[in-house]
């Protein structure tokens, strides 16, 4: 009992926290991903009314923003994934201040020579993620979800990607998540020991290619909406 109850107090039990949350909060942007490319699909590619009343991509986007909201098991999850990011952003700020203090007791030494600029940075993408997020939820989730002064929510967020200077805060918010994901990935499997050492290489080049082709496809989303 108290070793669970000390689990996340130590330093091995935040890392665990950290990359369960942060694990989560990948399945949620893969979902997340997958729904958003509808605001780009062609409308070529809806020769025939082919579900609901659904013709066209606005349609489409907007039938699967009416589910997210009135799905119940959804909304639960939704709630499931707001805890998450809060927690992984105290955790954060935690591990941080305790490596902080770590380093002035001069209890670790680090080596900083082989390890990449963005796994040292991982605080500093981490903020720009974060202010992005405020932006974000600000613009959408808010209007949306919790005002509910939008019901068009295909309309909301082209007219809201019609201003380049919203659509350069998306791609800097995409490139820090981009940054942010290759590092979390590998550093979530070695705090959680799923694999063996030897493959490490093997998981940090799924995690650079994941990071990749997840950032490629959410930055193009603005940028196609911007010239529609
Ligand atoms: C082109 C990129 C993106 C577009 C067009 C977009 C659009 C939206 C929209 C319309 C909503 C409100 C409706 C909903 O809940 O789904 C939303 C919610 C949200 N977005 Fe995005 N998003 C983008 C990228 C991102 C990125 C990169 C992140 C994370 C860093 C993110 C995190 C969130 C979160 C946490 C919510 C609240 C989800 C919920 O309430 O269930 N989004 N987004």
């Amino acid at each position: 009992m108290a070793v669970k109850k000390g689990l996340f107090k130590t330093s091995v039990g935040r890392k665990n926290l950290m990359a369960f949350t942060g694990l989560f909060i990948i399945f949620f942007l893969v979902i997340h991903l997958i729904g958003n490319l509808i605001l780009v699909i062609p409308n070529s590619f809806f020769p025939i009314e082919f579900w609901n009343n659904v013709a066209n991509g606005h349609d489409m986007y907007n039938a699967y923003s009416h589910f997210l909201v009135h799905f119940w098991p959804v909304t639960i999850v939704a709630y499931i994934l707001y805890v998450a990011i809060i927690t992984h952003i105290i955790d954060a700020l935690l591990i941080t201040l305790q490596n902080k203090k770590s380093q002035g007791e001069k209890y670790i030494v680090t080596d900083n020579s082989t390890s990449s600029w963005y796994s040292r940075n991982m605080g500093i993408l981490g903020t720009v993620i974060g202010v992005f997020l405020v932006i974000h939820m600000a613009q959408f989730w808010l209007q949306y979800k919790v005002l509910k002064v939008e019901h068009d929510l295909y309309e909301l967020v082209l007219a809201t990607l019609k201003t380049w200077w919203f659509v350069l805060v998306y791609e800097i918010g995409i490139i820090a998540l981009g940054f942010h994901l290759v590092h979390g990935i590998e550093s979530a499997h070695r705090s959680l020991g799923i694999y063996p050492k030897k493959i490490m290489n093997t998981i940090k080049y799924i995690a650079l290619c994941f990071s990749l082709v997840m950032a490629i496809l959410y930055a193009i989303i603005p940028i196609i909406l911007y010239f529609k």
